[in-house]
């Protein structure tokens, strides 16, 4: 279509139809006090909202969709706002991830079936980002992507702690006796002190600093935080521009090209960003067809170092990374590693919009020259005998003395059965033990939730022993850290060769080397296979976590009813972004049929 053809745009199949229907969609719209000059043909733009006060890391979002509607006014559009669902990390459970795909069909299937031309998204916490991107490249109208910015850095006893991170330190802390359980009551309204997310280079920075490298999200905008007058300046920007993206017909199929994969990748390489952007990368290229694999990863990000010395891997919090300039200074500083060709949500280039980025602060985000810390410190993609389908690790966050290790597992069905464990003194560990924890994959819990950090025994930190290889089917916070190899695929409650794992074999870990190998002989595994089939305990017919109301301790049958079921009858591996089969790929933009 010609860009600018208002006839041909979606809203008006609603909006100027003549007779019933146009009565029908015209009329109960002015209820809300809009006058007839808004149907003349304008950009139609929804404000897909997550606000949610079950998501506290998005329970500010109303302000920035209020700031959304000053710049779609101000461009000659009709802003109209909707709710999404809304997915919030530290409520739910079993676990949001079980979500994910569900907010995004319900982003797609509500697009498309409201008379909206283009769309803003407001996100914030982990999943709310990846769910939105990938509901919007479904349906491929132009859009635009506003995140709710980091909290401000928290502050407990003169020092400054990290959402998140500060967790699973000082809950450390205090099962190794340094601090009472009063302490931490005190850290609770030190960490967490205004509005926005998780302002570690958790999931939701590194989502927020996905969605602008992939140019989703307007230049400099991951990092503004919360509570920083300029993030509302910013969603009013993103509101104009989100009617000239109507007005040029900028789709995310533009925009989510091969290469801004690419450069997503790596900018998250050089941030030290969470393990959880392979996945939600993977099941974001998997909508709009760009073919990408998990072993991909690590070629494209071998000569990639980390640049920001950012917490849970290094020092600093996201209001020191905006102050020191953002994502834009990460972006230039890795040089020809980003393709500076790709057009991003601004109508400008990637290269356009980093040109003028410049560093205020050194110590936070490094050069090529002089890195954070050195290429293939990243997220590493692992495969071997006992992740035939690859397994990840976060280089960074783990102990450098355990990136080569052999030592004797200890395997334990279930999270709950470990977490029962950890803190028994006469637990059979010494600092080689490597702790084995499956039926916590995408089908297995279900829904494949971030218990993969499980804790270090307390026996071990008590002889100041603070890290052991840790290796499951799960994922782990973005703000966790630790050797923890996740997202072993296949999963055990499909079959993988994690469920034939015992206690005793000697596991094989080389990260240098991308191995993860289970040191036990083909005969012995296949009869162990065998002897599982017989028990029916392969998975297939029932995962130990398939079992009850989805994810629930002590569940006993399928997962029998509603999403849970539509969920582990359809999920894919960690492998292919954990993506229902049935999502992939585009839906389009095609106006349904009349609804009277
Ligand atoms: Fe919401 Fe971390 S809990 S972003
Ligand atoms: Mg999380």
């Amino acid at each position: 279509m010609s860009s600018n053809d208002k006839a041909a745009r979606r809203s008006s199949a609603w909006f100027a139809a003549e007779g019933r229907n146009g009565f029908i969609h015209r009329s109960w719209m002015r209820n809300q006090g809009f006058g007839p000059e808004v149907f003349d043909g304008r950009p139609v733009i929804g404000i897909g909202n997550s606000f949610s006060e079950l998501t506290p890391c998005n329970a500010h979002l109303r302000d920035v969709a209020d700031a959304v509607k000053r710049g779609v006014w101000e461009a000659g559009g009709l802003p109209l706002e909707f709710p999404t669902m809304s997915l919030g990390e530290t409520l739910m459970r079993p676990t949001t991830m079980l979500y994910r795909n569900l907010m995004a069909m319900e982003v797609e299937e509500t697009l498309r079936a409201n008379p909206l031309d283009g769309v803003v998204l407001l996100s914030g916490c982990d999943k709310t980002t990846p769910a939105m991107l990938m509901g919007a490249a479904s349906v491929d109208i132009p859009s635009i992507m506003v995140t709710g910015g980091p909290m401000l850095n928290g502050k407990f006893r003169g020092g400054d702690i990290g959402s998140g991170t500060a967790v699973w330190k000082l809950s450390e802390e205090m099962r190794a006796g340094k601090l009472t359980e009063d302490d931490l009551r005190e850290a609770e309204g030190c960490m967490s002190r205004s509005r926005g997310h998780c302002m570690t280079m958790g999931t939701a920075s590194t989502m927020a600093c996905m969605a602008e490298a992939l140019g989703m999200q307007m230049s400099g905008g991951a990092a503004i935080p919360a509570a920083d007058s300029r993030r509302y300046a910013l969603a009013q920007a993103s509101g104009r521009q989100a009617v000239r993206l109507v007005e040029e017909d900028l789709r995310p199929s533009k925009v989510l090209t091969r290469e801004a994969f690419e450069n997503a990748i790596r900018v998250n390489a050089a941030l030290g960003g969470s393990t959880n952007a392979v996945v939600h990368l993977l099941a974001l290229a998997g909508r709009v067809e760009v073919p990408l694999e998990l072993g991909e990863f690590d070629a494209l990000t071998a000569e990639v170092p980390v640049l920001a010395d950012m917490m849970p891997s290094g020092r600093f919090l996201m209001e020191d990374f905006y102050y020191a300039g953002g994502l834009p200074v990460v972006m230039r500083e890795l040089g020809d590693l980003v393709h500076r060709e790709e057009i991003t949500v601004t109508g400008r280039t990637i290269g356009e919009e980093i040109a003028g980025a410049e560093c205020y602060n050194r110590e936070v985000i490094g050069t090529l020259a002089e890195p954070f810390m050195p290429a293939g410190a990243g997220t590493a993609v692992l495969y071997g005998s006992l992740c035939p389908d690859g397994a990840v690790l976060k280089v960074s966050a783990a102990d450098p003395e355990l990136l080569v290790h052999r030592g004797r597992a200890l395997v334990f069905d279930r999270v709950e059965d470990y977490t029962a464990a950890a803190d028994d003194p006469e637990l059979p560990v010494d600092p080689s033990t490597v702790i084995v924890v499956r039926n916590a994959g995408p089908k297995g819990y279900p829904g494949f939730p971030e218990v993969g950090n499980v804790p270090v025994p307390k026996v071990l930190l008590e002889e100041g022993i603070e890290d052991v290889v840790r290796i499951s089917d799960a994922r782990m916070s973005g703000t966790g850290y630790g050797t923890c190899v996740l997202h072993v695929a296949p999963e055990a409650a499909v079959g993988g060769p994690l469920a034939l794992v015992r206690s005793g074999d000697t596991v094989e870990l080389d990260v240098p080397g991308r191995r993860l190998d289970l040191c036990v002989d083909e005969a012995e595994l296949a009869a162990r296979a065998e002897e599982l089939k017989a028990a029916g305990g392969d998975g297939e017919s029932q995962g130990p976590g398939a079992a009850g109301a989805p994810g629930t301790a002590g569940g006993s049958g399928e997962a029998r009813r509603g999403w849970a079921k539509l969920y582990t009858e359809h999920v894919m591996q960690a492998d292919r972004g954990a993506d229902l089969d049935f999502l992939t790929g585009r839906s389009g933009s095609g106006v349904p049929r009349h609804s009277h």
